[in-house]
């Protein structure tokens, strides 16, 4: 992976553990436990923009998936900094979940450069949708320096890119969709 690049990989956690995590946040979702993204001080949603909805996981009151999965994202965090010298030190991690039928998440950038001292520097994010079939919708659109590409959001999929760097939109899907984000950040 370069700054201006990206990395993804296949059968991340492999199927076992991958259907444990599908089970833990199938759990959140019925319990709804999630809410509309957007929402904050105002009162409206739009969904123009994003159309999911999410909520934030901790550690406590995680099942042995996503544990498993949170020890996984420590593991790549610690990686990147021996490669990067970027000094990440801690990751949010968020379930996000787009309806069947929502118009996705319109290009946009997870940090600003500078924006503040605590930035998000590295974006990944781990989607856990079986049977994903073409027409389904619901691609990740990466916009790198020379090229656009879609990925589809597969089950068991990690996809890594620099927040600060890289643009990217979720497409319009019409089944639902479900991924696990983690950002990463350094002073
Ligand atoms: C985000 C985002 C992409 C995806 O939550 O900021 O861009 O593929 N998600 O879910
Ligand atoms: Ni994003």
């Amino acid at each position: 992976m370069s700054l201006n690049g990206f990395l993804f990989r296949d059968q991340f956690l492999g199927s076992t553990k991958c259907n444990k995590v599908r089970s833990e946040v199938a759990k959140k979702l019925s319990d709804n436990s999630l809410k509309p993204a957007g929402i904050g001080r105002e009162k409206s949603v739009n969904t123009d923009i994003r159309g999911d909805h999410f909520c934030w996981l901790e550690k406590e009151g995680a099942g042995p998936g996503l544990r498993e999965l949170m020890s996984r994202f420590e593991a790549l965090r610690k990686s990147i900094n021996r490669q990067f010298y970027l000094g990440l030190d801690r990751y949010e991690m968020q379930l996000a979940h787009f309806a069947a039928g929502s118009g996705g998440y319109k290009k946009h950038l997870d940090a600003f450069k500078g924006n503040n001292q605590r930035n998000r520097r590295l974006t990944a994010i781990y989607y856990l949708n079986l049977g994903w079939k073409p027409g389904d919708g619901g691609e990740l659109e990466l916009y790198l320096p020379d090229l656009e590409l879609q990925l589809e959001p597969v089950a068991d999929r990690l996809v890594v890119f620099f927040s600060e760097q890289i643009e990217h939109a979720v497409l319009p899907n019409s089944r639902n969709r479900m991924a696990l984000t983690a950002w990463f950040h350094a002073p």
